[in-house]
């Protein structure tokens, strides 16, 4: 009786100090959970990450959190902190939704939506994740997300978030779900070089174009989607392709699609030919709306080698279509 009282006596003993240690500790352990990002390598920071989870002070918005099947983060620089570009993506009710907003890096921290929204890099220990805290209207709400490049974490790294996010005495974060779709990448067009004066006329018509790429579950990439302002009215056309050594050919047309060389980091350069490999007409892409003169130099270099008429720049300021996955099939142009 006594060895089991004695044993009683130091199990609650040590029940009790545990919680007298983390009493004590807790407040410091937090401290720690939520210190911001020290240095901000921008090479890092690069490129697209997927949401993983996070969690709102809000709980009508955490609802709305947990309806969408996928979002992505995705930050481009030119290796300065003033001019980065930060996108965002997401798949609610079957429909994509896009934002882009130019942002300048001060330290750890950024702020965008006219400054309604001061967002701040907080450390993780996860290697490929970027963890950011909104501070949404000064403080009138926080949302807490964590990005990865990867669409599932290790259950250490969740726990770790999960942590962090009682620190802030949130609810408990959505985790989203890995296998569902994510929304294509949106590249825009940034200028287009012709072989004849009827195409680009016709090019010039456009206020602008995008590309939806398609979305992770399609590889190899079978189609794509084009939008086009036109005349200030959408429209959408989807091909289907064939990708071929380093190009692609599409079903509908007689034409072969070649990827051209371009310094520009964020950038695609497509050369469109006939059927005997004449060059008809190319196309400059970027995930940016406007990119630097040189590299619209360099574009409009390349046009001229395959004596094409001087390029075409598109307007930057132009709107971009509704952002919208359209699967409708369409006749295409080529
Ligand atoms: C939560 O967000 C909703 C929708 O934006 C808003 O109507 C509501 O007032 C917010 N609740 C709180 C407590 O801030
Ligand atoms: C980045 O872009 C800004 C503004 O367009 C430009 O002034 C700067 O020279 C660029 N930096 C690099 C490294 O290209
Ligand atoms: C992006 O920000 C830079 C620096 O603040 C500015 O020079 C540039 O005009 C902005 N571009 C757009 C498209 O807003
Ligand atoms: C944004 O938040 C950070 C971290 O709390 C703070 O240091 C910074 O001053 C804030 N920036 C603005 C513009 O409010
Ligand atoms: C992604 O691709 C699959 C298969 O083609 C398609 O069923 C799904 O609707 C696509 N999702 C989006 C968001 O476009
Ligand atoms: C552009 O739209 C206007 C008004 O909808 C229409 O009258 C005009 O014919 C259109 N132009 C072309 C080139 O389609
Ligand atoms: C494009 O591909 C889709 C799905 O594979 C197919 O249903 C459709 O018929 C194709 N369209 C054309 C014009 O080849
Ligand atoms: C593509 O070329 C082949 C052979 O030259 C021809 O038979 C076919 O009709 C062409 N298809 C289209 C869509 O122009």
């Amino acid at each position: 009786m006594i060895s089991k009282y004695r044993v009683m006596f130091g199990v609650w003993l040590i029940v009790l100090l545990c919680s007298v240690s983390l009493s004590h500790s807790a407040p410091l352990a937090c401290e720690n959970l939520l210190q911001p990002l020290g240095h901000l390598d921008l090479n890092h920071l690069e490129g697209r990450r997927v949401l993983v989870g996070g969690s709102l002070s809000n709980l009508t918005l955490i609802d709305r959190l947990r309806r969408r099947d996928s979002a992505t983060a995705s930050f481009s620089s030119n290796a300065s902190t003033a001019n980065t570009n930060f996108r965002r993506s997401m798949l609610l009710d079957n429909k994509c939704h896009y934002a882009s907003y130019n942002i300048s890096l001060e330290g750890s921290s950024f702020t965008f939506d006219n400054g309604a929204v001061n967002t701040t890099f907080i450390r993780t220990s996860c290697h490929d994740c970027i963890l950011l805290s909104f501070d949404v209207e000064s403080g009138k709400r926080q949302h807490f997300y964590l990005f990865s490049r990867r669409r599932q974490l290790e259950q250490k790294e969740i726990d770790e978030f999960k942590a962090q996010v009682e620190c802030l005495n949130m609810p408990p974060p959505v985790v989203m779900d890995p296998s569902k779709e994510l929304c294509p990448e949106q590249t825009t067009t940034i200028a287009g070089g012709m072989s004849d004066t009827a195409h680009l006329e016709k090019f010039k018509t456009r206020d602008s174009a995008t590309i939806n790429y398609p979305n992770a579950s399609e590889t190899p990439i079978t189609s794509f989607t084009r939008n086009f302002n036109f005349n200030d009215s959408c429209q959408h056309l989807q091909s289907n392709i064939t990708l071929e050594g380093s190009g692609y050919s599409f079903h509908q047309h007689n034409i072969t699609v070649t990827f051209l060389y371009t310094s520009c980091p964020d950038c695609l350069v497509m050369r469109f030919d006939d059927e005997s490999k004449k060059p008809l007409r190319m196309y400059l892409f970027s995930r940016r709306r406007e990119v630097e003169q040189k590299e619209i130099e360099e574009f409009s270099a390349q046009a001229g080698c395959l004596n094409m008429l001087p390029p075409a720049v598109m307007d930057p300021t132009k709107e971009l279509c509704p952002d919208q996955v359209s699967r409708r099939e369409e006749e295409t142009e080529g």
